[in-house]
């Protein structure tokens, strides 16, 4: 059984400077992922470290943050059928170089850490997500 559910997805520095949001948009609305609010902003490195606070003890914390506050992002809520697997999917591996053919890190990703999308990886912190960016 499928159920409606929302989903962060945020399109990240890479890819909003190579005006690719209308591409990633597109791939999304396909899908039937229907992007419920969207806004364009920057946020500070403090603001990126609160957001990936589950990422602090990585050796790559430091870096996440200052690249995710190094310039504009997309953020979207993503509404649909299993929105959080469904948008994973359509994300793919981690690593672009891994990502299966078609999804959006493998079509334009650069880096681990230029992988051009984030996107909830559960339900439940879909939801922290969400409230993080969009104040209800
Ligand atoms: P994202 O889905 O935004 O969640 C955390 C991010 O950390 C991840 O995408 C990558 O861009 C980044 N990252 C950098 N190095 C690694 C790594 N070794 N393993 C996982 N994520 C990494």
């Amino acid at each position: 059984m499928s159920k409606m559910e929302q989903t962060l997805s945020i399109i990240k520095p890479d890819a909003v400077e190579r005006n690719l949001i209308e591409e990633i948009k597109k791939i999304f609305i396909e899908k039937n992922l229907n992007i419920k609010e969207s806004k364009k902003i920057q946020i500070t490195k403090d603001e990126a470290a609160e957001f990936y606070k589950v990422h602090q003890s990585k050796p790559f914390y430091n870096d996440l943050c200052s690249y995710l506050s190094s310039g504009p992002i997309f953020v979207m809520i993503l509404e649909g059928d299993d929105a959080v697997s469904v948008n994973r999917k359509l994300m793919g591996a981690t690593d672009p170089k891994k990502a299966e053919d078609n999804t959006i890190r493998k079509l334009f990703g650069i880096s681990i850490d230029k992988n051009s999308v984030h996107g909830s990886d559960s339900l439940e912190n879909a939801k922290k997500e969400i409230s993080f960016f969009f104040k209800s």
